[in-house]
Parts: C-alpha cells; sequence; structure tokens
C-alpha cells in the first residue's frame, strides 16, 4: 500500500523546502533580494574572494542555476549595481563578473542573515550527519559527512566509508604509474584536522620520494578549508581557510581531503586566493630555511641563488633580497628578465657565462640546481662562506673546501605566519607556473620536466565552488 503522503519522505521533503524557502525569501525581503539574486550575488562575491572572476556559465555551473536563468537574474543584480561584468580580454565574447563595493557589503550581510535562518531551520536536527543526506543529494555522489565532533571517523550513517577523488602513485617514479582514483576520505587522528583541499602544488622530483608506502598520494602542500578537527585540537575550526606544508612521510594533497598535524597548518593569507596560496608552503619554507637557519645569511651579505627563477628560487630571490642582501641569481636565458622582477640585483645567463667568472664572491650558495653546479660553488665563496643545498649532500670534495649542507625542510606553523605576514604585506608574491585541475595531474607532474618552467605548477581541486566557505 502507498503511504500516506504525511509519511512519504518525498512529500515531507517538498514541504520542509517550501517552509525554509518561505523563511528564507522573508529574511532577504529587507535587503531587496530575492532567493536566486541572492544565490548568484553571493557565489559571485565568493568566487571574486578566491581570486575568481567567473565567467556566467561558471557561475551557474557553481550555484546549480540554469544558465538563460542565471543571465536574466545576473542583469537584474547588475540593474541593482550589486555586480558588474566585463568583458574579457581574451576572448571578448565572455564576460567576467565581479561585484561592486556595496555588492561585496550586501552578499556578506546577506549571507550572514541566511545562515541565521539556516541555523534556526536546522536546529531542531538532533545529529549534523543527517544532512549529509542532503551533501550527497547536491552532488549525486558520495561527500564527506558533517564534522564529527569525535574527529575519529568520516563515515556515512550506514558505516559506509566516504570516498574522494586523489591522485595516486602506484610505483616509484612515473608519469605512467600516477592515476586518478576513488580512495576513502582520510580518518582525522589525534592533533590533526581534515581539509577540504581546494588546491595543491608539486615538486620537481617528488615522485621519487614515497618508496616505501606506495600507493601514495603525492604533492605536500595545500591551501583549502578546514573540516574537521579531532577533539584535541582547540586552535583550528571547521570553515577556517588555512594553508600548510604536510609531513613527507604520509599521503599527500592530490586529492579532495586530506589529514594534516594541525601544528603544520596557519591561516592562509588574506590577499591570495587557494591556488596562490598553495604554491608556497613547501617552496617558501624551503627558502626561508635555507637562507636563514641553515645559511645564517645577514643583511649586507652578497648571496648566489643557483636556479632563481624556479619553484624554490623565486621565493629565495624574494626572502634574500627582503632579508637586505645583494642578491645574484642564474637562470636560463629566458628567465633572466624574471629573476630580477623577483628583486635580484643581478641575472646571471646559465648558458651564456660561468658563474665563477661572472660576479664577485659571495657570502652563501643556495643551491637548487645539484650536480655540477653544486660542485663548482666552492670557488665563489668569500672567506667564511657557506653553501645551501636542497637538492644533495655536498661531495666530500666540495666538503673539503667549504662549509656546505644539505637539508630537509620542516613544517613550522611560525615560518608560515610570517610568510602569510609577507605576502599580504606585498613583500614577496608567487610566481606561478600553471595550473591543472586534478584529472589532468600527469600534464601537471610532465610540465615539471619541461624547459622553461617558471615558479610553481599548482593543482587547482576545488573549483572555486560557492560551498566551499
Ligand atoms: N630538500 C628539500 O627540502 C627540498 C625542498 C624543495 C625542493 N627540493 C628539491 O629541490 C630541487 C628544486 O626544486 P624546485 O621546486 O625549485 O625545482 P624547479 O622549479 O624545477 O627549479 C629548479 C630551477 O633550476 C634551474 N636549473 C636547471 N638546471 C640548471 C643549471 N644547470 N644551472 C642553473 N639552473 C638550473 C631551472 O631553471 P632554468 O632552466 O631557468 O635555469 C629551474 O627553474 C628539486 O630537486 C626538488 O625536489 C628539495
Amino acid at each position: 500500500m502507498p503511504l500516506h503522503p504525511n509519511d512519504s519522505p518525498g512529500f515531507l521533503l517538498w514541504h520542509a523546502t517550501l517552509r525554509w524557502q518561505r523563511g528564507i525569501a522573508q529574511a532577504l525581503a529587507p535587503l531587496d533580494l530575492t532567493h536566486v539574486q541572492f544565490v548568484l550575488l553571493a557565489c559571485t562575491w565568493w568566487l571574486n574572494e578566491q581570486g575568481e572572476r567567473p565567467t556566467q556559465i561558471a557561475l551557474a555551473a557553481q550555484a546549480g542555476t540554469d544558465i538563460k536563468m542565471t543571465s536574466q537574474v545576473v542583469r537584474s543584480v547588475e540593474r541593482k549595481r550589486l555586480l558588474e561584468r566585463e568583458i574579457d580580454a581574451a576572448d571578448t565574447r565572455a564576460r567576467r563578473l565581479h561585484v561592486t563595493k556595496r555588492g561585496a557589503e550586501l552578499a556578506v550581510r546577506a549571507i550572514a542573515i541566511v545562515e541565521q535562518v539556516d541555523s534556526e531551520f536546522f536546529a531542531d536536527v538532533p545529529e549534523r550527519q543527517a544532512l549529509s543526506f542532503l551533501r550527497r543529494s547536491r552532488s549525486g555522489r558520495a561527500r564527506r559527512a558533517e564534522p564529527d565532533p569525535a574527529g575519529a571517523e568520516m563515515t556515512r550513517p550506514g558505516g559506509e566509508a566516504e570516498m574522494m577523488r586523489a591522485v595516486r602513485l602506484r610505483a616509484p617514479g612515473g608519469l605512467d604509474a600516477l592515476a586518478l582514483e576513488q580512495v576513502e576520505v582520510p580518518h582525522v587522528g589525534p592533533g590533526e584536522a581534515l581539509v577540504r583541499v581546494h588546491a595543491a602544488a608539486i615538486t620537481r622530483d617528488e615522485l621519487e620520494w614515497p618508496l616505501d608506502r606506495l600507493p601514495a598520494i603525492p604533492s605536500y602542500e595545500l591551501s583549502g578549508v578546514v573540516a574537521a578537527v579531532a577533539k584535541d585540537v582547540s586552535d583550528l575550526s571547521a570553515g577556517d581557510p588555512v594553508w600548510g606544508l604536510m609531513g613527507f612521510d604520509r599521503d599527500g594533497a592530490a586529492a579532495e581531503y586530506a589529514a594534516v598535524a594541525a601544528s603544520f597548518l596557519a591561516p592562509k593569507p588574506r590577499t591570495l586566493g587557494h591556488v596562490e596560496s598553495a604554491a608556497v608552503p613547501l617552496a617558501g619554507l624551503t627558502a626561508w630555511q635555507g637562507l636563514f637557519e641553515h645559511g645564517r645569511l645577514r643583511e649586507g651579505e652578497r648571496v648566489l641563488i643557483h636556479g632563481a627563477a624556479g619553484g624554490v628560487g623565486q621565493f629565495a630571490t624574494q626572502l634574500a633580497r627582503w632579508r637586505g642582501a645583494h642578491v645574484v641569481g642564474t637562470s636560463s636565458t629566458a628567465a633572466a628578465e624574471e629573476i630580477l622582477a623577483l628583486g635580484a640585483h643581478q641575472a646571471l645567463d646559465r648558458s651564456a657565462v660561468r658563474f665563477e667568472d661572472a660576479i664577485d664572491r659571495v657570502d652563501l650558495v643556495f643551491d637548487t640546481v645539484g650536480g655540477e653546479v653544486l660542485a663548482r660553488s666552492a670557488a665563489i665563496l668569500r672567506e667564511g662562506g657557506r653553501i645551501v643545498s636542497v637538492v644533495g649532500e655536498p661531495p666530500p670534495a666540495l666538503l673539503e673546501k667549504a662549509e656546505a649542507i644539505y637539508f630537509v625542510v620542516e613544517p613550522s606553523r611560525d615560518q608560515l605566519l610570517e610568510l602569510a605576514r609577507l605576502v599580504d604585506d606585498g613583500a614577496i608574491r608567487p610566481l606561478i607556473d600553471s595550473v591543472y585541475p586534478l584529472v589532468e595531474a600527469r600534464s601537471a607532474f610532465e610540465r615539471l620536466t619541461i624547459p622553461g618552467k617558471r615558479g610553481k605548477v599548482v593543482l587547482k581541486i576545488v573549483d572555486a565552488r560557492c560551498d566551499g566557505r
């Protein structure tokens, strides 16, 4: 026998939806916004906050609205001077959307109002996990449950594990051993946070690192939003935008979620979106630790940076200049201008000159190239000079001539806070070579090996969704 309408889940959902929509409409009326105007304004505002200027098509995809309807509503919001459409410089048929100052202020107020209505409406839902049903029905596939206050399990009520997309390396080294797979959302252990990864950056040679724990998820630096924390974590909460360098002994960040020691995470820079933020932690911390901790670089000293336009080198160049050193960088011919733009006093074209013959001696060599470049570096040192390499152990012959060390970067919240401050003050900026979606991870790793790369290669995992706040 069919269920009575009062007992039918679909019927109940229909009525609940109507009640919820009425509540939202009433709450938004004083702001002169309809519900759909709110959704598109809030989405555009949020995308802009992430550094994106979406087209109407991209906005419709994010908001889950019909394209024609989106176009009409965007015009109505534009007439209210809450957002503007600009012609895309690269494709003049497309319009890029951004909120006006008034639109941004209204979006923030409206989001707070809608969140208040939501929290009152759902106050009676005893287990927040029950809301995971709504997330699943939105995306049509399994998504994470609401943060579990115990932080121990990320499972659906039926006990089935939450799944996510992740890139995995199945054999050492090769691009062919990379695949996009469905794997379990990682469990959050004591002292950890589960991060919804928005973007993750990758590093040359890193596919060689996880030899003893395959299959492994690569990428060790991320920017994203905290989804859940373990119960012993008190300094982070769900919803916090964070960045960080992960430990190298476990699965990385080329995935929709990553479990990270909370002490390795810090608030991401306010002035960068997730894609740019993801490009900083590993390379920025490597440069910081190499120059200032291991290299003891002081104001007024001279430093030579091998590979100054690369992922690590770009930050070494900027940080050494910020410290007040005289900076010389080496690169290929095409990158020389870039190095000067990053703040180097002098750029050496490595194909045209030998660094030993071209410049005065230096107090510190910071090496991101290795091999014979590292081996030759003692010849350019002043008395008491130091060599720091991030590529490999200095050969014994070099150690006889100079103080030289190799080190591996370590996560540090304090240094991330310092780097975020420098970014927000405009003292340093990430140079991004290219951005790939997760599904093109192989091409991204291939790009690392191709000459002419400048700065970092980033995987963009969340396409700046409106639900990522
Ligand atoms: N130990 C650690 O903790 C640590 C941390 C991060 C990275 N790493 C390692 O450090 C290395 C560099 O990383 P990365 O992300 O900066 O790599 P990258 O982005 O590929 O940068 C290396 C740069 O070196 C330049 N280069 C290549 N051959 C050169 C040569 N013969 N002489 C001078 N410059 C040369 C390249 O630029 P041009 O072609 O323009 O010269 C390139 O930009 C990688 O092996 C990575 O795995 C280690």
